[in-house]
């Protein structure tokens, strides 16, 4: 089987800006940039194992993506264990939670040490992306 490796656009390239945001206990209430996301998006970045990352440690539910990973807790039924604002601080800082996670802090100044400098202060997802998949977590039901 061949992997197509596409090179990302320049925009793409110079990453999405910082929202800011207030975390609320172990929870981000509002949205990020204040705007709702699409629930069918947010399945679709799952399943993009090359950009959110999220199958290379989590099982999701129907069949999503194949090849799962089994390093952390399968997604399913997430959206009855927390609530939007929960989900949304895991997926914005997890180490926020557990410093020693294996999560990547994906809406976070990440750490600049081992960053190219084109991604010094980028955030891994914009707050769009992050909504999307906020959207379509919350809709995983036991
Ligand atoms: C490198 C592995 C890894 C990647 C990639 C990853 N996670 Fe996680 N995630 C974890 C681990 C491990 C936990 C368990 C909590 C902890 O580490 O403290 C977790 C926990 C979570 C939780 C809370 C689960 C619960 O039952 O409380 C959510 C929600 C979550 N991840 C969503 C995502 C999403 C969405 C993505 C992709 C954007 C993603 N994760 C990418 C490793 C990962």
């Amino acid at each position: 089987m061949a992997l197509a490796c596409s090179p990302a656009p320049a925009q793409e390239m110079a990453g999405p800006e910082l929202a800011p945001y207030v975390v609320t206990g172990d929870a981000i209430i509002e949205p990020l940039a204040g705007q709702r996301g699409d629930a069918a998006l947010g399945r679709a970045l799952i399943g993009e194992r090359h950009r959110s990352l999220c199958i290379l440690c989590h099982a999701v539910p129907e069949g999503a993506a194949p090849l799962q990973g089994t390093l952390a807790p399968s997604l399913a039924g997430i959206g009855s264990r927390l609530d939007e604002g929960q989900i949304r601080l895991r997926i914005v800082d997890m180490k926020r939670l557990n410093p020693e996670s294996l999560m990547p802090t994906y809406h976070a100044p990440p750490d600049g040490a081992r960053i190219a400098p084109a991604w010094q202060g980028k955030p891994v997802l914009g707050a769009a992306e992050i909504e999307h998949l906020v959207a379509y977590l919350v809709t995983l039901k036991e």
